[in-house]
């Protein structure tokens, strides 16, 4: 049975009918209990979604419908380990990486517990002696440089991640080089010094044709000043192959290990997350860890209705399927955040940019929105006018920090004040009278905004607001039925590019 069959979603069906005259400028102005009734804290992080178009029967509806889609079930699955990834046959098990005390994780009959264990060791250590220059290169120097070269989950991750804490960093540079393109190589490596610089090949399957490429480029580019023997002083890998590493001559005591029971895009949890330990250190990676861990906790057990992951999910779902919604804006008003909407285009869009579902039929439905956004306040320059008065309706997830570790303090109220007053235009809008009678002034309002509020930008919250988003993004494909784990659909283009290269016909460019 197709989703849009379930009862559950034809009620919803029903019920969104009567939100033609729904206003949001009505519902918020003067009514605290909204607001109050509408917001849910996990230990720091505030997720309000009062200003989005529905209300408490909408709510049940939609948890309604979770429950027909057998949420709780799936939860279990999740973390038990079953194979919900049955297409490429595996379990989705991230979540271990980031719990140490729990020894109950489980791939088929084999407790992983301790290999997280042994790699959170090898990473500490590793990141360590790094960064306390015990580590050093081919002449003796200390590195200053650590470049990761990979690309998709294995940059995404760990890039969003060390930008978003560059506050705390007191480790080498780190540098991400991601595209084949030889200028991103090229620009990294020509202010650096080979005896100084540290190369992480960040690669699940170490067979990715840009990180190869890339990781050549690399050892070339040592070669010219070192010696062949002296790879293994600069190169590690960070990847589940473990042959195809060693055949690129990186020394043992520099592989550093996952398993595939960690996807791709949720990798950063894993050692695809060792450039972060470089930047930062290995106690702030175990704040991130541990800050996701307490999200998995709170997805495990807080009730539905208090549930953010589900929330966020379930009002996503309303407006992409109920509101007949296409996007969502993720609007961070952090600098340090800029990255994140990047990160989550890859998790959301790779996960549940899908057409057919987990039993093999085309759906008869819309699936994952298309997912943009920029740091404000560069993105009011850029594209809020298409949010505020386009064709288009764009719910936005509008991100705010309680305080900056910068200064001006001046700025970062200012920052803030930016942030509320967009959230009001979006809600509120300004109405014919406002605009002196001028319709091209007016603004409509009633789009729909959940506000995430954090106390800080500290490791522990940002971990518990990733961990969030991935939890939204494995709810939402089981409400719509999708295996959120694969990604088909990109693999076709990395076998046309090989064969065009193969073919010998691949330098196609022409000015005619
Ligand atoms: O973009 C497709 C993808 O398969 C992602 O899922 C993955 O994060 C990326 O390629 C890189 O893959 P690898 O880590 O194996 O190099």
């Amino acid at each position: 049975m197709q989703r849009n069959e379930l009862p559950e979603w034809k009620m919803l069906e029903q019920h969104a009918k009567t939100f033609e005259s729904f206003s949001l400028r009505k519902e918020l102005k003067g009514h605290k209990a909204r607001q109050k009734n509408m917001q849910v804290e996990s230990e720091g992080l505030f997720f309000s979604y009062a200003r989005n178009v529905l209300n408490s029967d909408t709510l049940s509806l939609l948890l309604d419908l979770a429950n027909a889609c057998e949420l709780e079930k799936w939860q279990h699955r999740l973390f038990s380990g079953a194979q919900i990834n049955e297409s490429e046959g595996r379990s989705v098990l991230h979540m271990a990486c980031r719990d140490k005390h729990d020894v109950s994780f489980t791939v088929g009959k084999e407790n992983i517990s301790e290999f997280v264990k042994d790699s959170l060791k090898a990473m500490e250590t590793f990141s360590t002696e790094l960064r306390n220059h015990k580590l050093r290169g081919y002449t003796g120097k200390p590195f200053t440089d650590v470049v990761n070269i990979g690309i998709g989950g294995s940059d995404l991750g760990p890039k969003m991640v060390c930008h978003a804490l560059r506050h705390l960093k007191d480790g080498p540079n780190v540098h991400f080089v991601s595209n084949i393109d030889p200028a991103d190589i090229s620009e990294t490596l020509k202010n650096l010094n080979p005896e100084t610089t540290f190369f992480l090949i960040a690669s699940k399957t170490f067979t990715t044709q840009e990180t190869m490429a890339n990781a050549q480029a690399a050892k070339d580019w040592l070669l010219k000043k070192a010696r062949l023997s002296d790879v293994g002083k600069h190169f590690a890998a960070l990847s589940t192959n473990k042959d195809a590493v060693k055949e690129f001559g990186i020394s043992k005591n520099f592989i550093f290990p996952f398993k595939d029971w960690v996807g791709g895009r949720f990798s950063l949890w894993s050692s695809i997350g060792l450039s972060i330990c470089c930047a930062v250190g290995f106690d702030n990676f175990n704040e991130l860890l541990k800050g996701a861990h307490t999200m998995d906790r709170h997805f495990q057990t807080a009730p539905h209705e208090k549930n953010i992951p589900i929330l966020m999910a379930l009002i996503g779902v309303w407006n992409r399927n109920f509101l007949s919604m296409n996007s969502l804006a993720v609007l961070p008003y952090s600098q340090n955040l800029e990255y994140l909407p990047p990160f989550l285009q890859q998790l959301d869009m790779e996960s549940n940019g899908k057409s057919i579902d987990r039993n093999g039929n085309r759906v008869s439905y819309t699936t994952g929105p298309i997912l943009f956004g920029q740091a404000g306040t560069n993105g009011q320059h850029a594209f809020y006018q298409h949010l505020h008065q386009g064709t288009e309706t764009v719910p936005c997830d509008i991100i705010v920090l309680g305080k900056s570790p910068y200064a001006p303090e001046k700025q970062h109220k200012m920052l803030n004040a930016n942030a509320y007053a967009q959230a009001d235009a979006f809600s509120y809008g300004r109405n014919l009278e406002e605009s002196n009678g001028d319709i091209s002034k007016q603004v409509d309002g009633n789009k729909p905004v959940n506000l995430i509020q954090m106390e800080e930008l500290s490791p522990f919250l940002l971990g518990q607001l990733i961990a969030a988003y991935e939890h939204k993004i494995f709810v939402q494909g089981i409400i719509w039925n999708l295996n959120s784990f694969d990604q088909p659909g990109v693999e076709l283009g990395k076998i046309l590019a090989k064969e065009l290269l193969d073919s010998g016909n691949s330098d196609t460019y022409s000015k005619v």
